[in-house]
């Protein structure tokens, strides 16, 4: 036996509720609709009601909420970039993982972790499973915002569903490729060189992260080079000089080495802000099989992954990523296209703590199933939960 104790603000319903529903996910053979379509159930079906009321919210796409605020900035930093939104996270297993190169015994695979409408379609886990399919269009300069779906505990920091944004640069493997990656490198050195910024560098290219064997080395390395001008300049946009934060003081930005499945070589970017040093987004130089399964030969690429909500919290002073999706005009009326301001907590419901502790079966039962009970009852009134012992 393992105890779970839940910190709530609830009301009685709430316990009543939870008492009444005999078991985790209530049997149906109603399909799953989804934006509209009608999706078959089977075993492998474990999207919940509460995550199914959020597909179609597109939080990011509202240009006075803090998430599109965010958007619309990073969008206009790059402003040559083709910005995509509103495409559907309902993807095969393939898309979010297999064309990727995630292996078959990957955990993010698991029923425990992914939100599966049946046994051949998910809701997309990351906006990297949409990389193949805008390689394939021929985009070369593009970022992808989404809405992605995972699994998760409930806390102030974590929810099932966030956002994040994809953006990847494609060059010619060619003379003219190395031409065009040297201009714009010299172009952006120059304009990091005049900025308020101090980088903690690694290696473009080294042992421990090599290039990729059918590249170029000289070539990988300008484009990782490429990445990195490119990202340091968005951090910069997004972190540097913010009215009381950094102001006067140098932005400092750290480059990391990391591993992705997708990407080689891999690099995190973490930035100081407020005293800490914050993980910000991860990135690399594409794995040439997802652009040979794209059909475009002759290239080499970029890529990088952000999430909304983790750079929102920090840049607007939101403490609870479950206040992004309020309805609470307190809440909403805070924010105005175009500007980062400060978040002015609110009193959200007169304070009511209750610690409750539920007993949880042996087996059968994983952290996740519980978690999902949880908010399908109550929405998101419950402060936390946490597992505080196994046998
Ligand atoms: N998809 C990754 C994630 O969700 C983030 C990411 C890492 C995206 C590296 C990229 C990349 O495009 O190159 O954690």
């Amino acid at each position: 036996m393992s105890t779970t104790v839940c910190r709530t603000r609830l009301s009685r319903q709430f316990f009543r509720a939870l008492q009444l529903r005999r078991c985790y996910s209530t049997p149906t053979h109603a399909p799953v609709t989804l934006l509209g379509k009608e999706y078959p159930r089977d075993a492998t079906t474990n999207i919940t009601s509460a995550i199914i009321d959020k597909v179609g919210r597109n939080l990011y796409m509202n240009p006075s909420h803090p998430l599109g605020i965010l958007q619309s900035l990073i969008s206009s930093h790059f402003r040559d970039f083709n910005s995509m939104t509103g495409v559907p996270p309902v993807v095969t297993p393939a898309q979010n993982f297999d064309d990727l190169g995630f292996p078959a015994d990957h955990p993010g695979r698991s029923v425990t972790d992914s939100y599966y409408i049946n046994r051949d379609l998910m809701l997309r886990t990351h906006t990297s499973a949409h990389e193949v399919e805008v390689f394939a269009r021929g985009e070369r300069k593009w970022l992808l915002s989404a809405d992605v779906y995972r699994r998760d505990e409930i806390d102030a920091s974590h929810y099932p569903v966030f956002h994040q944004m994809e953006g990847a640069r494609v060059f010619s493997s060619d003379a003219n490729g190395k031409a065009e990656v040297q201009e714009d490198n010299e172009r952006l050195s120059q304009h990091l060189a005049r900025s308020n910024i101090i980088i903690e560098d690694v290696p473009h290219i080294s042992p421990t992260n090599p290039p990729q064997d059918v590249h170029d080395p000289v070539l990988a390395e300008l484009v990782a080079h490429n990445l990195k001008l490119s990202l340091n300049s968005l951090m910069l946009t997004l972190f540097g000089n913010r009215a009381g934060v950094n102001e006067g003081e140098p932005l400092r930005v750290r480059w990391i080495e990391a591993y992705f499945p997708f990407t080689t070589p891999s690099f995190e970017v973490e930035v100081f802000f407020r005293g800490k040093w914050l993980e910000i987004l991860g990135c690399g130089v594409v794995q040439q099989q997802t652009l040979d399964r794209a059909g475009v030969p002759g290239s080499i690429s970029w890529a990088f992954g952000l999430g909304l909500e983790r750079i929102a919290m920090i840049l607007f002073s939101i403490p609870d990523i479950r206040l992004f999706w309020s309805q609470d005009p307190r809440f909403l009326s805070q924010f105005l296209a175009g500007q980062i301001t400060t978040f002015k907590p609110y009193s959200k419901y007169p304070a009511c703590y209750k610690d409750v502790s539920f007993w949880l079966p042996d087996t059968g039962l994983h952290d996740n199933d519980f978690c999902d009970l949880v908010r399908d009852t109550a929405g998101d009134l419950v402060q936390d939960v946490v597992l505080v012992g196994r046998k």
